[in-house]
């Protein structure tokens, strides 16, 4: 028997009022892909991240992770389940250094509860090194959150979230606010953490550059739905993507 993707979203839809913010969206992901969503602001990007962890439940379809139902599970068993998401505004604790940030999700990562916690559990100072040295952050261990810049937060924030067993790694507009050398230096981390760690990474963007500088299938939204797939030369090229995207992005 094949086995299942990784996450299969089917028919999927959420309203809020008269507002239709994911329409009827259905796509796969197989286990150890890297896949990006574009589309414009408003077009239901956060929503649908919102819908997969479990901090919303949909209107009407299904989200199976590896074969499982879990639209209606609540977000804490979904995180369990490897399911990690990366929100667009950095959660990292700003008073605290980088070593510190990272010595907190771990010892979460281990069941403690909070900062407090950190006294109780003690974090492997060399699963934290070697987190920092994956997302590029050992020069910064000493330092806090305040002196780092702001792309070195969203790394920081990423290497936090594989504290965890995560086996999907949801990024939604990782590279927002950066300069043209930080997005490409996520875009980097990003396809490093795709191919020598396999994890599958599910990016949502309205930065053209990142998108194409990921050079993964582009799955394009607008208006709730998906309105061409394919890689990033295919849906550039696609005349409903130029119209859609670029008349949107201009408005
Ligand atoms: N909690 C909510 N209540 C009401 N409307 C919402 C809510 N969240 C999102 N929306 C609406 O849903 C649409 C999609 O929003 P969102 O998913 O944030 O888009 P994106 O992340 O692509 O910018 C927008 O019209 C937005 O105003
Ligand atoms: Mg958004």
């Amino acid at each position: 028997m094949a086995t299942a993707p990784l996450l299969q979203v089917v028919g999927l839809t959420k309203r809020f009022g008269g507002v239709v913010a994911v329409n009827d969206v259905s796509f796969e992901l197989e286990a150890g892909s890297l896949h990006t969503i574009l589309g414009p602001n408003g077009c239901g990007k956060t929503t649908l991240f919102n819908l997969i962890d479990g901090s919303l439940k949909p209107t009407a379809g299904q989200i199976l992770f590896s074969g499982v139902r879990i639209d209606s599970m609540e977000p804490h068993r979904i995180a369990r389940m490897g399911i990690a998401r990366k929100f667009q505004v950095p959660g990292v604790f700003g008073e605290l250094s980088v070593a510190q940030n990272l010595e907190v999700a771990l010892a979460r990562a281990d069941g403690a509860n909070g900062m407090v916690a950190l006294t109780l559990v003690r974090p492997s100072i060399a699963r934290r090194d070697e987190l920092a040295e994956l997302c590029g952050l050992s020069e910064k261990l000493e330092r806090t959150v305040g002196e780092i810049s702001h792309g070195e937060r969203q790394r920081l924030e990423i290497a936090m979230l594989l504290a965890c067993d995560v086996s999907l790694l949801m990024l939604d507009e990782p590279t927002a606010g950066m300069s043209v050398s930080e997005t490409q230096s996520i875009a980097r981390l990003v396809k490093q953490l795709n191919v020598e760690r396999g994890l599958t990474i599910l990016a949502v963007e309205h930065d053209l550059g990142f998108v194409r500088s990921l050079d993964a299938p582009v799955l394009v939204a607008n208006g709730g739905k998906i309105i061409a797939r394919g890689d990033y030369e295919t849906i550039r090229n696609d005349p409903r993507v130029i119209e859609s995207y670029l008349g949107a992005a201009h408005a």
